[in-house]
């Protein structure tokens, strides 16, 4: 059962600063892009720095207006379109979509206590009989022990805590009005890698609570990491320079990913020696994985591809199903 379905959505930059000015040329970092995430399924987007997630991610909430496409969410029997949603009804909204920020330095107030930054913006919906502060203390002390921190943090201040620990504060704000879909940009990234395992670890443990206490939750999984993603995913898309490039089940995209940037994020995670005797380049900058004036009728991929062909370069090539649930947007 589909929660959202995102259908061609677009949204494309001026590139005013910089090198670029002049020349009046733009980013169509997000190009036609279409999903689905389902009730508690775990839904990855997967590719390298400026393929267009955070992007993708902030149109599903809002922060950005699209400049093209639909985003349906299926809300019990009825189906809304999120840019039709006016003030009031999408801040309901955003209580049940909740996007955790891709850097935990930055996205907590520093002057504000653990406790100001979980309540802020939540709505009470509560049981009369006992008093809102009451109930808003209990519920910040449960969202801060469900992420393994304790109630008496709800007094400290952001910068008394560590990288791993303010990152878990992220998470319980995200958590703590209940939502059906909380979106995870990139959670892990800024992190040391044991410390990357225990929040992968803990986001598992959140999910498989849910399923246990039958309380639905989807995650929008955002990481550049193609194989963080498939441990904990159900499904990824594979995206690049604002394009799903292949969409499949994690298991399959790791056993038969098939698109050959696909097998290079696979490669790339393994070691950056393979990748310097591979055919296959890395991007020299992220501006090569974000699609600043790829022509449309090309594969974007085409200029990094080892298997590139004429034919790409002279045609784009369209998202074909291969097998059930496996899509893949490529000639070969
Ligand atoms: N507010 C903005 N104004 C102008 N350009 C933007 C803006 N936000 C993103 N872009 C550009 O859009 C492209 C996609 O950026 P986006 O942040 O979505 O990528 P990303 O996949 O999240 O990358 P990263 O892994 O680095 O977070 C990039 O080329 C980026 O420079
Ligand atoms: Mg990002």
């Amino acid at each position: 059962m589909p929660l959202l379905t995102i259908a061609g959505l677009q949204k494309r930059f001026n590139l005013e600063a910089g090198f670029f000015a002049r020349l009046g040329r733009f980013v169509n970092a997000v190009n036609g892009v279409s999903f689905t995430i389902n009730h508690n399924e775990a839904y990855g987007l997967v590719g390298e720095s400026g393929c267009g997630k955070t992007t993708t991610a902030r149109l599903l909430v809002r922060m950005y207006e699209a400049d093209g496409g639909n985003i349906f969410y299926h809300h019990t029997e009825n189906q809304v379109e999120v840019g039709s949603l006016r003030k009031a009804e999408l801040r309901q909204y955003r209580q049940q979509v909740r996007y955790v920020f891709q850097d935990p330095a930055r996205s907590l107030n520093p002057r504000m206590s653990i406790r100001e930054i979980l309540l802020s913006g939540l709505r009470w919906s509560g049981d009369k009989t006992v008093s809102p502060a009451r109930q808003f203390h209990e519920k910040a002390a449960a969202a801060l022990e469900e992420v393994g921190l304790s109630g008496s943090d709800l007094e400290k201040r952001p910068t008394e805590f560590s990288g791993g620990q303010r990152q878990r504060i992220s998470i319980a704000r995200g958590l703590l009005p209940q939502p059906e879909l909380l979106i995870c940009d990139e959670v892990v990234s800024a992190l040391d890698v044991s410390i990357q395992a225990q929040i992968l670890n803990l986001l598992l443990d959140i999910r498989d609570k849910r399923i246990r206490d039958q309380r639905t939750m989807s995650f929008l999984f955002i990481a550049h990491d193609l194989k963080v993603a498939c441990y904990f995913c159900d499904r990824i898309g594979v995206m690049y320079a604002g394009e799903l490039m292949e969409e499949a089940p994690a298991a399959s995209l790791w056993r038969e990913g098939r698109h050959p940037y696909t097998q290079m994020l696979f490669a790339s995670a393994t070691a950056s020696a393979v990748a310097a005797n591979s055919a296959v380049r890395p991007a020299a900058s992220s501006a090569q994985a974000a699609a600043v004036d790829v022509p449309q009728v090309r594969c974007a991929f085409a200029g990094r591809c080892p298997q590139a062909a004429e034919r790409c370069f002279q045609e784009k090539p369209p998202l074909r199903e291969i097998a059930p649930g496996h899509s893949v947007r490529c000639h070969f």
